[in-house]
């Protein structure tokens, strides 16, 4: 459902890591003009990170301190947020969900290509074969509004950009209309 009180929309773009969230955020970003926010690098920024897992070679998120940060931004509307996780976000923040997907040679190609190895590399390989992001977005917003996007070349960067930039004409003139 849209929201009434939004002059713009907000978009989730999810994913595992290394589908291309941040290449087709940045893109859509400069076309569109709405904002980018880069959850780690908000999270990092804004001290909302706690102590370092070993076993995960992360950090854990201090969700409230993030969501509690976020809350003003996003109930003005006009964001693309981009991360990798997505159940944690209220329901009511998004209009509509992208979930980026690439098969399993061209991700591993990726992540080898940005360092990653052992149980983190391993990990995210596995969340993408068993697409569990695509399944936890479907958990936690209304099916209708989440949408799989292939991720694996220039092309298909492009089209995707094309996909998004219609479907928010489409919510301006609907909402102009109403
Ligand atoms: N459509 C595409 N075609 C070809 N290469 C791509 C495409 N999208 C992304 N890439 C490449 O894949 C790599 C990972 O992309 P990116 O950093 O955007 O992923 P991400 O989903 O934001 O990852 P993370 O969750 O770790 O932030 C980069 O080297 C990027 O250039
Ligand atoms: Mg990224």
């Amino acid at each position: 459902m849209q929201h009434p009180k939004r002059a713009a929309p907000n978009i989730l773009i999810t994913g595992t890591p290394g589908v291309g969230k941040s290449t087709l955020c940045e893109k859509l970003s400069e076309t569109t003009g709405l904002k980018w926010l880069e959850i780690s690098k908000i999270a990092k920024e804004n001290n909302c990170l706690e102590e370092y897992d070993e076993e995960y070679q992360c950090c854990v998120l201090d969700e409230d301190k993030l969501l509690d940060g976020l809350e003003e931004v996003m109930s003005c509307g006009g964001n693309i947020v981009d991360y990798h996780c997505c159940d944690l976000f209220p329901e009511r923040w998004f209009d509509i969900v992208f979930v980026l997907r690439t098969d399993n040679t061209t991700l591993y190609d990726r992540l080898v290509g940005r360092g990653y190895s052992g149980k983190k590399l391993e990990d995210n390989i596995q969340c993408e074969i068993f697409q569990t992001i695509l399944e936890e977005a479907r958990a936690s917003y209304a099916t209708e509004i989440v949408h799989e996007l292939s991720s694996h070349t220039p092309e298909e960067l492009e089209s995707n950009l094309q996909r998004i930039c219609l479907w928010l004409q489409q919510w301006f003139n609907d909402t102009n209309n109403q």
